[in-house]
């Protein structure tokens, strides 16, 4: 699949098949998540990808913005004492921004192989880190759930990037986009 077409066309899926997804795939999903580039190359990231079902239902029940049946989650942490101890002050962000840049190469490797995937930042976090044992300084940031999309992709919206895109300085309102 074509780069552009896969950011293009990926969207958040919230409906899911029952169908497991293979091993191999949530492995390739991992490594993607793995390769997005990290802050001074500080690496303060975790993955713990769960498809015991009783454990993905556990953590959805600590998941308020955790929609349909997803049949795996991965759950990106940060290593928020890793990151401090590295970047001081700067830490808490640069282990928020890896996070974020590793959920977006996973949501994409995930719409590359046809699997539905949709980020959630609504959970308890301190609770699921608990259910998964993680050490006091790895946090839960985000989770991904993951399963074959049920139904069509949504429409996807956004606002026109013409009111938002601006070429070598900021463009006042009204002003031509030249
Ligand atoms: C940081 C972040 C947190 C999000 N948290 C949730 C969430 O808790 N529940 C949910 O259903 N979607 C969540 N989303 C998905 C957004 O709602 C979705 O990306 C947005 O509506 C755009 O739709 P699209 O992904 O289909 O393009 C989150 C997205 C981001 C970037």
């Amino acid at each position: 699949m074509d780069l552009f077409e896969a950011i293009m066309e990926r969207r958040s899926v919230r409906s899911y098949q029952g169908r497991p997804i293979p091993v191999g795939d949530l492995e390739r999903l991992v490594k993607a998540a793995h390769w997005a580039p990290s802050a001074g190359n500080i690496n303060p990231r975790h993955f713990v990808t769960v498809t015991e079902p009783k454990i993905v239902e556990a953590i959805k029940a600590l998941s308020p913005g955790m929609f349909g049946g997803p049949v795996a989650v991965i759950v990106l942490c940060s290593d928020r004492a890793k990151a401090e101890k590295r970047a001081s002050s700067n830490g808490y962000i640069y282990s928020i921004m890896d996070v974020s840049m590793s959920a977006q190469n996973l949501l994409l490797a995930a719409h590359a192989l046809g699997i539905g995937a949709c980020v959630v930042r609504s959970f308890h976090a301190k609770a699921v880190g608990s259910l998964l044992g993680c050490p006091e300084h790895v946090v839960p940031e985000l989770l991904v759930a993951l399963g074959y999309p049920q139904g069509n992709l949504g429409q996807g919206i956004r606002p026109p990037l013409e009111d938002l895109s601006h070429n070598e300085r900021w463009r006042q309102e009204g002003s031509s986009h030249e």
